[in-house]
């Protein structure tokens, strides 16, 4: 279990179990958005690359993983989680060159990704059916079988973390795999690849194959080998998903951001809620679904809480990914950091008040980059855009509220509804309020409690099914329902 095993090469594809070189896709640089160079070359899968990637994970699936027993399956995918577990620094390093998120926030989210897979492992082997009582005359029972070959679109942000979500369930079920990592960060879904080799898994069972979304992301999901596709990504790129996947009648699981309201009612332990609010809206430069965009505040502390969040973002460290002592790294890329900026520039017209930051970090080192400061936004009204659209940048908005029922109308007050955290001492109000709020997930007094066991996902446009927990596990799984007649009589119908 040497570093041997992931080398600093990323420009071949991972396809039935072999290494190669793409067809009509290529190979070009990857940026490293700390510094707006590329550092690595990388391989990118056209159509051909996703059509013999589709072609592998079909001949695995007929062969031998849907015919391995589920606790061979498992020892494989054990297998893996060592190795994983054993290459959380390489993972995490090569991810945080990618995309910039901070060496020490990858550290902790590559970390628990063994468990994951362990987790996912120990279920390999239980997924039975019921017995459905009838009468004398049938046994009738359900048995789950795995939906087939699945097509996995991840995002930039998260591309390992995403990818567990994902390969977890799916192999766990039976699945195979087509992998199509997001363009602008390939490299550490393509190391993933020496690690489903080194552990054994059958060829074909996992091909990883990143590519441009309209192109090769968007040929997975009209591939009529693909059976299901699983994304995490935009809104409107699920929309034409769904379209180019109606043909084939592809199933889907989607999981599409959010504007997360993190709730802070006076009567809670308000320097716990600010360590979680603002610890959570800088988080991986802002660019996560589940971070609490939308600080809501009662208003007797209103101004204490925008006072804070002035304080606490000056000691926000902002610099180079790699270096432990940085709490922030860069955007991802370019095109994220101009979204970010121009919302600044929006929430700056629509009259919120620029608590702090606001700003595209220039100093010396940092300025080839995509560096934007910790910024806040005060006096915001819940209808302004800064608070109403997902900026995916670390831009809080801090939207004062008086009593229980305001809160919770302003927290479901936009098309999301994926995750939401209230802070309160009242225990009363933290069920009275976690039972009002349409998100798929509630924290009270914690905050982006996220793991294995817990189902995670959307209401409303947030997305389709769940993520983690053994929920996950319907959207890669159909039922079949066998009966058999304990008589074998069956009467002529014409006599
Ligand atoms: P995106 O939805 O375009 O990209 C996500 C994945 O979808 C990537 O792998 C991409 O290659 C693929 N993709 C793009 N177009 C496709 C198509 N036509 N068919 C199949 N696959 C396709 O997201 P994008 O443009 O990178 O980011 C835009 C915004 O989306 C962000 O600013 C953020 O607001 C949101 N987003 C949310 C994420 C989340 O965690 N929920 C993750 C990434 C983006
Ligand atoms: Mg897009």
């Amino acid at each position: 279990m040497t570093s041997e095993l992931i080398p600093q090469t990323f420009d071949k594809l991972f396809i039935g179990g072999r290494w190669v070189s793409p067809v009509d896709g290529g190979v070009r640089g990857s940026i490293d958005p700390a510094t707006g160079e590329a550092w690595a070359e990388v391989a990118y899968g056209g159509i051909a690359d996703i059509d013999l990637a589709v072609a592998a994970a079909r001949e695995a699936f007929e062969g031998p993983w849907r015919r391995m027993a589920g606790w061979e399956r498992a020892q494989i995918m054990r297998r893996f989680a060592d190795l994983y577990a054993a290459h959380v620094e390489q993972l995490a390093t090569i991810e945080s060159r990618d995309n910039g998120r901070a060496i020490r926030e990858s550290r902790l989210d590559v970390g628990m990704h063994a468990q994951y897979y362990h987790w996912y492992a120990s279920l390999a082997d239980k997924m039975g059916g019921r017995t459905i009582p009838m009468d004398d005359s049938v046994h009738a029972f359900t048995t789950r079988l795995p939906v087939g070959v699945v097509g996995t679109i991840t995002p930039w942000n998260v591309p390992l973390m995403a990818a567990a979500w994902k390969l977890g369930p799916a192999l766990a079920a039976g699945c195979t795999v087509v992998l199509k990592a997001a363009e602008q960060t390939p490299a550490s879904s393509l190391a993933l690849g020496r690690l489903i080799e080194a552990a054994g898994f059958p060829a074909g069972v996992v091909n990883i194959v990143p590519g441009d979304g309209p192109v090769a992301g968007a040929h997975l999901v009209a591939h009529p080998g693909v059976d299901k596709i699983a994304f995490t990504g935009e809104g409107e790129t699920a929309k034409t998903i769904i379209r180019n996947g109606a043909e084939t009648l592809k199933r889907f699981s989607f999981e599409l951001g959010g504007k997360a309201p993190h709730i802070i009612f006076a009567d809670a332990d308000v320097d716990q809620a600010l360590n979680a609010a603002t610890g959570s809206v800088w988080t991986l430069c802002g660019q996560s679904c589940a971070l609490g965009s939308r600080v809501l505040v009662e208003r007797p502390i209103y101004d204490h809480v925008v006072e804070e969040f002035r304080k606490r973002a000056a000691r926000v460290r902002v610099g180079m990914p790699l270096d432990p002592a940085t709490h922030m790294g860069p955007q991802a890329h370019l095109q994220q950091l101009e979204k970010t900026l121009s919302y600044i520039d929006i929430g700056k017209a629509e009259g919120a008040e620029l608590v702090t930051g606001g700003a595209r970090v220039e100093r010396d080192g940092l300025s080839g980059g995509y560096f934007v400061e910790p910024t806040a936004f005060a006096a915001v009204d819940p209808n302004m855009r800064i608070a109403q659209e997902e900026i995916f940048g670390p831009v809080a908005a801090l939207i004062p509220f008086d009593g229980e029922d305001e809160a919770v109308a302003i927290a479901n007050g936009t098309r999301y509804g994926l995750t939401a955290g209230l802070w309160t001492g009242d225990v009363g109000r933290a069920h009275r309020v976690a039972n009002r709020i349409e998100a798929g997930m509630v924290w009270v007094n914690t905050y982006r409690y996220i793991r294995w066991s817990t189902p995670y996902g959307g209401l409303k446009a947030s997305g389709w099914g769940r993520e983690n927990g053994i929920e996950s596990l319907d959207s890669y799984l159909e039922t079949r329902t066998t009966v058999i007649s304990t008589t074998g009589k069956f009467a002529d119908p014409y006599a």
